[in-house]
């Protein structure tokens, strides 16, 4: 490998493996800090219970009643501007086509090891089978392995870094691909609108159509000690939309709420979509992409595909101009997804600390 792009700085495991093996302890390269560890005191459970992100019917949002289309519309603005998270229903993706692209995923999942480990990946582009993000040395583990791979833009697109197995995987992911970057074009017109702008700016701001869109499919082992690891560290999307397709029989992702962690109750055949932090760039922080986590649990294994929308990589992304004004100066300066990227993947998930430290100094 050329110098300056290290390969894992450790061997890797596969967590899968790990929770085969491991009955009642697990590595202390998985155990958090306290301060990070899931709370599970019943105060919190009591608090969870009533608490959800929104969950908005998109049927009728392009309908011929005008009503319905300002509601809907209200709807998502208010959830983009106090959540950053909600769910969507009625958005027109088959709900035989999600089921489909989850179980197909989940079936590569239980493919035997030797298998899954043709597909290994490395930290130089990520793509492929993976069980660690950043390359720190010695640092804490996340309890999930995953999949990584690019839908977009065609450059990227490549099949032989996509599973081969289970049979028509390939076709499967196509299709759901396909399905999620209409779904995500017409989200950037929603959010456009109801930012005050013409509808296709954020989508020009993003680079016209030469956008980027890739699948990370995240596979949460059983664990036997989960209330002392998490399945993903606390971390905004980088990119700009992800629209989240949750496991259907197990809760997993909790959403920052003020200084709570809400735990999202996922509705049938919904997405969950979220705003990454290309999005607060471009909003000048009108809309915030959120911090998100994912716990574990010593019962189920937990499988989720989160689609990731974003920016044409090598072209600047900052706040639109239309957005700037002498009382919200532009908060972020310059910086493509491409050197973006390159910095979180380096150091893994860590919070809100990229998007924050990029704010311009005043
Ligand atoms: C992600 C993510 C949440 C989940 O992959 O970025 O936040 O529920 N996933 O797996
Ligand atoms: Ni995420």
């Amino acid at each position: 490998m050329p110098k300056n792009q290290p390969d894992w700085p450790e061997p890797i495991v596969r967590v899968q493996s790990l929770s085969e093996n491991c009955i009642d302890s697990i590595p202390e390269k998985y155990i958090k800090p306290c301060t990070d560890r899931p709370s599970m005191s019943s105060e919190d459970a009591n608090f969870n219970c009533n608490m959800n992100i929104p969950i908005i019917d998109l049927g009728g949002l392009w309908g011929a009643d005008q009503h319905v289309t300002d509601s809907i519309l209200r709807q998502i603005s208010e959830a983009c501007r106090e959540w950053g998270f909600f769910q969507i229903t009625s958005h027109g993706v088959r709900p035989d086509l999600m089921d489909k692209a989850r179980e197909t995923w989940r079936q590569f999942f239980h493919l035997p090891m030797d298998i899954k480990q043709q597909y290994a990946n490395s930290p130089k582009t990520y793509e492929g089978y993976g069980s660690r993000l950043g390359v720190e040395k010695g640092a804490i583990l996340d309890w999930s392995d995953y999949y990584f791979l690019h839908y977009l833009p065609f450059s990227l697109k490549d099949y032989n870094k996509w599973p081969a197995l289970p049979p028509s995987s390939r076709e499967v992911i196509d299709e759901y691909g396909g399905e999620l970057v209409k779904l995500c074009g017409k989200l950037m017109k929603v959010l456009s609108i109801n930012l005050g702008l013409d509808e296709r700016r954020l989508q020009k701001g993003f680079g016209g159509e030469d956008i980027g869109a890739c699948l990370r499919v995240n596979f949460y082992p059983r664990c036997p000690r989960p209330e002392l690891t998490l399945g993903l560290s606390s971390h905004s999307d980088p990119g700009g939309l992800t629209m989240l397709l949750p496991d259907d029989q197990v809760p997993g992702l909790q959403v920052r709420k003020c200084d709570n962690w809400i735990t999202v109750k996922p509705q049938p055949h919904a997405f969950i979509v979220n705003i990454g932090d290309q999005i607060q760039v471009l909003s000048n922080a009108m809309y915030k992409s959120v911090e998100h986590r994912v716990i574990v649990n010593s019962d189920k294994e937990r499988v989720s595909l989160a689609f990731f929308y974003n920016p044409k990589s090598d072209i600047p992304i900052e706040p639109l101009k239309e957005l700037i004004t002498q009382d919200k100066p532009a908060l972020y300066p310059p910086m493509t997804f491409d050197e973006y990227r390159l910095f979180i993947r380096m150091r893994g998930p860590r919070g809100k600390s990229q998007v924050e430290s990029l704010k311009s100094p005043r």
